[in-house]
């Protein structure tokens, strides 16, 4: 008996984990459960009221259905088919209306919304963010500001941003949950979208659109700083700071990150092409190639064979045959990258 109810007890405690594993670990920064400003909270509000009325509908039609059933079962002595009821005008009306009434209370506001969020915002009212999508990676450039980010889009807390999305290869799609979104970066269009963050912090962004072998891998981080935060990072991120002071495996890093056209495709300060990531504050993020911590031993081991990590990449497409780096040059590459400081000391 003991033994029953201890096995149940644990049966019992397993529930709470099944909970969490299926709400996806309830992770706050990539949930639209937990909003973190005023687009997610209102789409939130859509899904639940519209999830309350399909609830309605859910429990009236069952309960109509048990009724029917209780009601007009076949009862003892009664043979044949019961009497046969055809063509009654009053039901066919109500079971025409009822639906017509329920689709426009589900249609109204969800047009209101849909229209609202529609809304663009002037250079003025908000700052203006151009995110284009690449195979696979994600690039933010601030107009207003002068300079272009990689993989991690800072923004001002409770400032509205208005977004430009487009693409340079394949349809990409910019969504960050917690903030509110989705919509598809398409290459040749220009597709508008805004956004406001009411919490600070660190949020996961993610690629909605299958665009290739590693679509899945295609995350970003969007950083939620107070406005003085943001307007120190800004400053710093407009003065294309490049680090002054290198140590030695560092300089011969940032050698042959010149030597090796590195630079052709990564900028550095005001320095640099713009095929790849801006490098810029790459010491900054805490993710290398968005997927894995930004560690030496990740940073070495992308460098080194970026396919493996990101198959199908355009740092290892776009670069034939690709280098063969031995751990002294890797070593110094990553020492180089790991000096590229602009936010975080
Ligand atoms: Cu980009 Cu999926």
């Amino acid at each position: 008996m003991f033994k029953k109810w201890r096995s149940r007890w644990r049966l019992g405690a397993l529930l709470p984990l099944m909970i969490w594993l299926m709400t996806g670990c309830s992770q706050e920064n990539l949930s639209t459960l937990i909003p973190a400003g005023p687009v997610a909270r209102e789409q939130l509000w859509l899904m639940k009221f519209s999830l309350g009325v399909m609830l309605i509908v859910f429990v009236v039609v069952i309960a109509v259905f048990f009724y029917v059933l209780v009601k007009y079962r076949k009862r003892k002595g009664q043979t044949g088919i019961p009497e046969q009821v055809e063509g009654n005008h009053t039901l066919e009306i109500i079971w025409t209306v009822i639906p017509f009434i329920m689709l426009f209370v589900l249609a109204i506001p969800t047009i209101m919304y849909t229209f609202k969020f529609e809304k663009v915002y002037s250079a003025s009212e908000a700052i203006q963010v151009k995110v284009t999508g690449h195979q696979f990676w994600w690039e933010f450039e601030y107009p207003q500001y002068g300079f272009t980010t990689g993989q991690d889009l800072y923004i001002p807390k409770g400032k509205q941003i208005q977004f430009e999305l487009t693409s340079k290869d394949v349809i990409h799609s910019f969504w960050v949950p917690a903030i509110g979104g989705k919509r598809d970066n398409n290459p040749g269009l220009i597709n508008k979208m805004t956004l406001l963050a009411e919490k600070e912090g660190v949020f996961k962004g993610k690629c909605a659109e299958l665009c290739g072998p590693s679509h899945a891998l295609m995350d970003f981080k969007v950083i939620v700083l107070d406005e003085n935060d943001f307007n120190t990072w800004s400053q710093k991120m407009r003065a294309k700071p490049e680090p002054m002071d290198l140590s030695p495996l560092a300089a011969k890093g940032k050698e042959l990150f010149t030597k090796n056209s590195c630079i052709s495709c990564h900028a550095v300060g005001g320095n640099g092409g713009v095929l790849g990531p801006n490098l810029t504050n790459f010491a900054d993020r805490e993710m290398v190639a968005s997927i894995r911590k930004n560690t030496t031993e990740n940073v070495k081991a992308w460098i080194k064979d970026p396919n493996s990590i990101k198959p199908g990449n355009t740092m290892f497409k776009g670069y034939s045959p690709y280098p063969n780096f031995s751990d002294d040059d890797l070593d110094a590459l990553a020492a180089y990258l790991e000096s590229l400081h602009v936010y975080k000391k």
